[in-house]
Parts: structure tokens; sequence; C-alpha cells
């Protein structure tokens, strides 16, 4: 068994970065691995020599958006076992897929409208709109690109801009350190935040690369809640969550940074929505945004994403079973894949 793993050290190296993990796994359990670089032009026949490649590619590099998954594929049709495979990745960081698959197996997601002309975008919104509703961009994280629109001419002006110009779709450094200066309850928090802020420009610096976004708008219900939204992660046979509050004066909760972990949160139902979908949709390993809808406590996924911090989720200090057993385990999830890729090609080598 011999496991590859992308590192790209010119264009990213996360302090949270998945990588590492798998490095420090393989060397523990003295498994062979190698580093490769994907963007290499032999990259193929490179890993014809590998059973299992490995690349928590992300959303904010450009050159990893726009050729990640063709590797990734195109390295399972040569036999290697990759992560993340073509059923967990194919919609990554576009809200638009996402909302097409979730709707195809009816999961639990907010209304959601997306028109492709701005004649139509601004129908819906003179005539079969109720105000507030929430737009986004179908690429971002960290609410970046999540807004409210209040009135007809607030949405009239943001169709135009995304039928016209188009919006960018980068981060706010501003937006992050003052969601992060907000958050933090003491000092030593703010220090060590501080000191992730070279990690944010590098990202910003990377993002800064995208083109504008338009020629879409979509849209989804405002969904009244009680101030949170849930980050529930499922890989394998292992759930963990953590809830976080949205930021003050705000209703966007993603990239505030102030976590909790209130078990009382998390309902056997949102637990069994979440592995119901990553077994029927077969995700090797998903993170659902949940918000719950305070008018009739129903949880509503507003969007999915494979990659997440996985130290955030392992604060919980422990995992729910398929079962709904809770286990005092914490669930380490880079981990946790590279465990259930080596099983599944030992069955596939058996088989
Ligand atoms: N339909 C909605 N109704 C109410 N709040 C929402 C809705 N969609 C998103 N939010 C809030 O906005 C935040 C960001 O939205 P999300 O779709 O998760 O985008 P991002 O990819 O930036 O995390 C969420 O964490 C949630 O708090
Ligand atoms: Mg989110």
């Amino acid at each position: 068994m011999k496991i590859a793993i992308h590192q790209n050290h010119d264009v990213f190296n996360h302090s949270t970065s998945w990588d590492n993990e798998w490095i420090s796994y393989c060397i523990k359990n003295k498994i062979e691995y190698s580093v490769v670089n994907c963007f290499d032009n032999d990259i193929l026949k490179i890993l014809k020599n590998f059973d299992v490649l490995l690349w928590h590619f992300n959303n904010y590099s450009l050159q990893e958006m726009q050729y990640a998954r063709s590797i990734l594929y195109s390295a399972s049709e040569i036999g290697l076992r990759v992560f993340p495979d073509f059923n967990t990745s194919w919609h990554f960081d576009d809200k638009v897929a996402e909302t097409l698959l979730l709707k195809s197996i009816e999961a639990p997601i907010p209304k959601t409208w997306t028109f492709f002309t701005y004649s139509s975008a601004i129908e819906f919104f003179k005539n079969r709109c109720n105000f507030p509703v929430v737009v986004k961009l179908k690429c971002g994280s960290g609410s970046n690109n999540v807004k409210l629109l209040n009135n007809e001419n607030q949405a009239k002006l943001y169709a135009k801009k995304m039928f016209r110009n188009g919006l960018k779709s980068s981060p706010s450094l501003l937006f992050k350190v003052k969601s992060n200066i907000q958050s933090s309850k003491n000092w030593s928090t703010l220090i060590r935040r501080f000191y992730r802020i070279p990690d944010f420009i590098e990202t910003f610096r990377n993002a800064n690369k995208f083109s504008k976004e338009k020629g879409y708008v979509y849209i989804q219900e405002f969904i009244p809640n009680n101030g949170y939204d849930l980050k529930v992660v499922v890989v394998g046979e292992k759930l963990s969550f953590l809830a976080r509050e949205v930021r003050k004066g705000d209703f966007r909760a993603s990239g505030g940074g102030s976590i909790n972990y209130n078990k009382e949160y998390l309902t056997e139902e949102i637990r069994k929505i979440s592995f119901e979908l990553s077994e029927k949709l077969g995700f090797q390993s998903m993170g659902y945004d949940f918000v719950i809808d305070k008018r009739d406590n129903c949880p509503k996924i507003v969007e999915i994403s494979y990659g997440f911090s996985f130290t955030a989720q392992m604060e919980l200090g422990g995992h729910w079973d398929k079962e709904g057993i809770w286990r005092e385990e914490s669930f380490n999830a880079p981990d946790e894949i590279l465990k259930n890729l080596i099983e599944k090609n030992i069955k596939k080598g058996e088989a």
C-alpha cells in the first residue's frame, strides 16, 4: 500500500492543513507515503506507483479549483482510491450545484431560486418575492459572499451588478479581522488569532486571482432562527458538530469565530438527516451547515462542503456513531478519511 499526498508549498500552507495530518498519520502507523505535486505534467505516470491519492484542495486557490478535480478523477480512472472522490467533490464551493443535488433527493433546505437572466430575476423580485431574502454568490466561505436583501430596490441593484460587471468573490480581510476581534472572549484568544493574520493574508492574495462572479442570481428564503448555525460533520460511521453564534447585529454565523459545543443543539433528527444524506449521496466526508427554523423547529441545510476545520471539530471531545451512541473519543477527520480509504483498498484487493 502506497499513499500519495499532494502538498503544494508554493500556493498554500494553512496552519490547519490536512496534508500535514495525513503525513503524521502515515509516519505514526508506518504506512509508506510520498509527497507528490499534482501540478507536475507527468502526474498520471507518477501516480501509477501508488494506491491512494489525497488532496485537500482549497476553495481560495484558483489553480486548485481549476485542476484538482480533473486530476483526482483521472487518478481514480487509473485505479487509485482518491480523496475527495467525484461524489464528494463535484459540487464543492458551488452553492447552485449543491442546491440541485440536495433538491434531487428532497433534503431539507430553504426554498431556493436561481435565475440566469436579468429579466427573470427582476420579475421574481417584483411579483413573487417575500423580503427579506438571502442572496449568495455560488462560491466563497466565512459568510463573505452572503447578503440580506430587504426590499425590491436593493434587489434590483444586486441583480444589475450580477448581470453587468459582476461581484468580486474574494474574501474581505477587514471583515475577517473585525469578526475575529469581536468574537474574541479573552486576550489569549485574540493574540492566537493575531498570529494567524499572515495565513489570512496569504489566503486573500490567492483568492484575488479569481474573476468576478456574474450571470446568475442565487436566492434563499430567509430562515428566522435563534442566532446560531451548526456545522455537522460526517465521515463514514462518525459524526461531530460545532455551533457558531451569529455576529453581533448580523444574521450570519460562519466565519464569525464564536464557537460553542452545546450538545442540546444537535438533535437526533439532525444526526439522522446528516448520516442519511452522506450514505445516499456517497460522501466520503461532508460538512453540513444547518440553521434551525424558529417557526417550526425544522433544521434546514444552507450549504455543504467536504472541507472544514477538523481541529475545531475535535474540540467537541467525542463523536456519535451511526446507532446514535455518544463516544468519548475525539474524531480526527483527515485520519478517519485515510483509514476508510485504506480499509476499502484492502477489501478491493481481497475481492
Ligand atoms: N437562508 C438562510 N437564512 C438565514 N440565515 C442564513 C441562510 N443562509 C445562510 N445563513 C447564515 O449565513 C451564514 C453564511 O451562509 P452560508 O451559506 O453557510 O455561506 P458560507 O459559505 O459563507 O459559509 C450561515 O452561517 C448562516 O448563519
Ligand atoms: Mg457556511
